[in-house]
This record gives C-alpha cells, sequence and structure tokens, in this order.
C-alpha cells in the first residue's frame, strides 16, 4: 500500500488471473468468468462472478433423466423453510428436495448440514447405504466453529461448502454482472461506522482490535447488549453509516460471510474487513469495494484514513464506483445453496468419489 494507505492495486492481478483459470471449478458447475472494468472506471479487476440468474438453457444432461431426489437429512439447525423450485431460482430442471426420511432409500443425494448432526456418528444415517447414493457434506460455519470434523472422514463423496474447492460451491454472497451501466446512488450518510455484533466474545481477535480502534472513532455496537437492531430496521438503521465493520469471527480462507454482502454491501456501507487476506477477498470483490484492516500497520492509522475519507467526499464516493457495472447478491438464502447442488449433480456423472480425510482439508 501507498502512504495513504491505498490498496495496491495492480499488483495481485496476474496471481488472480492464475489462480482463477486453476480453479477448474467451472467443470463442475457455473461456470466463473473474469471480467474487466471499462478503462475509465479503473483498473482492470478479475472478479469472480458467480452464480448467473438464468443458466443456459440447453443443459448437458446425460440422458433424460428424470428428477432427482435429494434428501435433507436435516433441516439446517431444525429450522424447517420454504423449498422453492429450481426451476424458479436458477432457472435449471428441478429436483425433488424434501426432508423427508422415509425418501432415505429412494434418494440419489443426501446433504447432511455438518452442524446438525456432529454430536454424534449415530446422527448420521444408520441404514445401509443405497448402491450409487451420494453423501453431501454441508457446511457453512467456519472450521473454528465446526467441531468433530474428524467425525465426518470417510463418510462422504462431496463437500459443499463457502470454500472454493469444495465440489458443490456456496459462498455468502457473489458479485452479479449488470448488462449495462447503471447509475449510483449512495445512501444519505449521517454516522460514521457501525458494527453488529451477535456473540460478543471478550479477548477475540476481532474484539481486541475494536478496544484498539475505539479509541480513535466512535463506532455504534449493534446487537445483543448493545444499541437495538429491530428486524425490519437493519437496512435503513446500517444504511446511515459509511462504514461498517465486517469482521469475520474467526480467520479462514473463503470464510467471508452476510457481514460483508448484506450488512454492508447490501446497506450502501463501505465494509472494513478483518478477515481472510486481501488477496482473497479479491477473488470475490473489486480492490476498490473494501477497506482491510491489513493494509494499515495499526488500528490508529486506519482511524485516521477512515477521518480523511469521511472529510473528503470525492474519495470517500470512489468506494462506489465498482457499483456501476456490478450488482452485490448477498441475500443468505438455504435454498439458492441446494439448488446449487441439484445442479451439480445434474451435471456430475456418478462415479466413485470419497472424501476420505474431510478433518484434513476444512481447517
Ligand atoms: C444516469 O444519469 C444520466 C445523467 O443524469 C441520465 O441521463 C441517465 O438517464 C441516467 N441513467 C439511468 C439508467 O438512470
Ligand atoms: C480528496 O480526494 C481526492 C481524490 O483522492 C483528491 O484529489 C483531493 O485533493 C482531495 N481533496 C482534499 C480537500 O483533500
Ligand atoms: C461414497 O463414499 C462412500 C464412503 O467412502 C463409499 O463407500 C461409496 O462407494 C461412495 N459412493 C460413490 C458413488 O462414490
Amino acid at each position: 500500500m501507498d502512504s495513504n494507505g491505498h490498496p495496491p492495486k495492480a499488483t495481485c492481478q496476474k496471481v488472480l488471473i492464475l489462480i482463477l483459470f486453476q480453479l477448474g471449478l467451472s467443470a463442475i458447475f457455473f461456470s466463473y468468468t473474469r471480467i474487466s472494468v471499462k478503462p475509465d472506471l479503473g483498473n482492470p479487476v478479475p472478479v469472480m462472478l458467480h452464480p448467473p440468474k438464468h443458466l443456459e438453457n440447453s443443459l448437458p444432461l446425460d440422458k433424460q433423466s428424470s428428477k432427482l431426489t435429494i434428501l435433507l437429512w436435516t433441516w439446517p439447525f431444525g429450522t424447517p423453510f420454504l423449498i422453492k423450485k429450481c426451476s424458479q431460482l436458477l432457472g435449471i430442471p428441478d429436483c425433488y428436495i424434501t426432508a423427508d426420511r422415509s425418501q432415505y432409500q429412494k434418494a440419489d443425494a443426501i446433504i447432511v448440514h455438518h452442524r446438525d448432526v456432529c454430536s454424534s456418528p449415530k446422527r448420521l444415517p444408520q441404514e445401509p447405504r443405497p448402491l450409487l447414493q451420494r453423501w453431501i457434506w454441508f457446511n457453512m460455519e467456519s472450521p473454528t466453529t465446526s467441531p468433530n470434523l474428524g467425525l465426518m472422514d470417510n463418510h462422504f463423496n462431496l463437500t459443499m461448502s463457502y470454500r472454493r474447492d469444495s465440489d458443490i460451491f456456496t459462498p455468502y454472497g457473489w458479485m452479479e454482472a449488470l448488462s449495462q451501466p447503471q447509475n449510483i446512488t449512495i445512501p444519505h450518510k449521517s454516522k460514521l461506522v457501525a458494527w453488529v455484533v451477535s456473540s460478543w466474545k471478550p479477548g477475540t481477535h476481532r474484539v481486541k482490535y475494536y478496544e484498539e480502534l475505539k479509541k480513535y472513532l466512535q463506532v455504534d455496537i449493534y446487537g445483543q447488549h448493545h444499541l437495538p437492531l429491530p428486524q425490519g430496521k437493519h437496512l435503513s438503521t446500517l444504511s446511515q453509516y459509511k462504514f461498517y465493520l465486517a469482521f469475520e469471527n474467526s480467520i479462514h480462507e473463503d470464510y467471508i460471510t452476510e457481514k460483508v454482502w448484506k450488512n454492508a454491501f447490501h446497506a450502501g456501507a463501505v465494509p472494513v474487513v478483518l478477515g481472510p487476506p486481501r488477496k482473497n477477498y479479491e477473488l470475490y470483490m473489486p480492490p476498490d469495494s473494501f477497506i482491510h484492516v491489513n493494509d494499515f500497520p495499526s488500528a490508529r492509522e486506519l482511524a485516521k484514513f477512515l477521518h480523511e475519507l469521511d472529510r473528503n467526499t470525492t474519495r470517500y464516493q470512489s468506494y462506489f464506483h465498482w457499483r456501476s457495472w456490478l450488482k452485490p447478491f448477498g441475500e443468505f438464502s438455504w435454498a439458492i445453496h441446494f439448488c446449487k447442488a441439484c445442479w451439480a449433480l445434474q451435471k456430475k456423472p456418478i462415479q466413485y468419489q470419497t472424501v476420505p480425510e474431510l478433518s484434513k482439508w476444512f481447517k
């Protein structure tokens, strides 16, 4: 970064382009696209675009495949939700997605949500596995908050998580390209920095960083034991702020959650991120869409930079330029995740595949 705390803009691009090519995930399902910003809008930037709303009509389905049955072994965190049709959500052929365990023998695949089974191996299906049935390990939590991963070794055929090297990639959010450039509207700003914290754990990295930051900067904290944030007022409250502290609860590659996508981008606040390195974020979003705490030698320097941006409207607005050509999608939806699984199963030929040491991979 330069002395003003600007992130490096051009340095990582070659690496990123390489990584994007190497991902090879397009073969698995949605294709990744690299797109370039128009020269007048800034430096060209590779961004992972994901997934197109309307996929090609002509899907390379093997046969006139009959509807696949996908059994949700549990509702995630035990909470039922409305299963929407994948044809409506993603424009793909429908799967029969159900949480009715009597369908076990008929199911082409079962999705097992880690948190709901990790307390004991007995919580996994105990009946013999039908031939060719695929078990999908599903987890959106970080390794730090995913206990007993070792119990999952040698049971599963496919992985499904926010990690981009999962068989079924289910990130918390993504950028969608606009068909033509849009005028940017920035919500009216009357406040500086907000943070919503649901679980306040003293001594954690993010709380320590905040304790330091607050010496130099007023941060309004919402959540339990803090300012109230009523359900329907989420976006209208956060959008009054220029910045949002998108501090992840633990730091792991690709673990970039709704804190950035929903609380910051969707609300129209600039995210100040604490999480994996800047390079990792830049696979998901343009470099000038966020501020990374690692760009600064100390919390004090970050505070100084945010005050500078607060005083200089032109400079602050530069964090919105990307919005003329990209739209963030960050509404959390179990239904979309499961439809991605449906799509992946339709595309992926059945072949022997097993995940031997899940606990070694997911960390
Ligand atoms: C964007 O702003 C320009 C100038 O104010 C206006 O002419 C144009 O119609 C706007 N475009 C859209 C898509 O709103
Ligand atoms: C505000 O920022 C812009 C762009 O970084 C810069 O050109 C300009 O000189 C700054 N204005 C002031 C008053 O510092
Ligand atoms: C799925 O994994 C299990 C456990 O390793 C294995 O027994 C089974 O043959 C695999 N099935 C497929 C279709 O790969």
